[in-house]
């Protein structure tokens, strides 16, 4: 099936906004609460933040369509002078079907095309199955991290890296 990467355009965002909503409520569900996942999601996710990430040369942002239907979609950063696969999200009814290895590709490529030696990113310890996935990409677990988000929060992650 094609896929095909574009990038995401300020239309976009209402049409991610509820495809990370379908996606965290199906991925997360036994691995956050629910209360977490919203508060989350509140923060991430919101318009005028999506905005200025958009408009910010030191991230990208990118949706997969799979058959012309969006299938997922992937936000890479600049953290603390590495590259961040900071997002990595795609339907729960279109996962399986290589968008997750094409936008991690398309990530690859940006680093590099950047000077980049790596890529990093950050995943809940329980997120088995974007664990594997990861793995089959080529990261690494380099490290364990907790960090607190705020009212009552914390993230309990691994930081995998795939070298370049
Ligand atoms: C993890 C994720 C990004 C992978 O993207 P994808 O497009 O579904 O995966 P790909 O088609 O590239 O396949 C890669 C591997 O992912 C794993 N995988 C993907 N979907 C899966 C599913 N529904 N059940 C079990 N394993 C799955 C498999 O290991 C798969 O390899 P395989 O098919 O050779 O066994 C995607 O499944 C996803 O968005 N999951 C929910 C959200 C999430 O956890 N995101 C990561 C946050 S850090």
């Amino acid at each position: 099936m094609p896929i095909d990467i574009r990038p995401i355009a300020p239309e976009d965002i209402p049409a991610i906004v509820a495809l990370a909503r379908t996606t965290w409520l199906d991925a997360y569900a036994e691995i956050l609460s629910l209360a977490q996942i919203d508060y989350m999601l509140a923060q991430r996710y919101d318009r005028a933040r999506l905005m200025a990430d958009i408009a910010n040369p030191e991230k990208w942002l990118h949706q997969a369509f799979i058959d012309d239907v969006r299938a997922g979609f992937a936000a890479c950063e600049i953290h603390k002078d590495e590259f961040k696969l900071d997002k990595l999200y795609i339907h729960p009814g279109m996962q399986r079907k290589g968008a997750g290895a094409a936008l991690v590709a398309h990530a690859a490529a940006l680093a590099r095309e950047h000077g980049y030696p790596g890529v990093i990113l950050a995943v809940n310890k329980n997120n088995a199955q974007a664990i594997r996935a990861y793995a089959k990409y080529g990261f690494q677990v380099r490290n364990k991290t907790v960090t607190d988000i705020g009212d009552g929060f914390a993230m309990d992650d691994y930081i995998m890296i795939k070298p370049l």
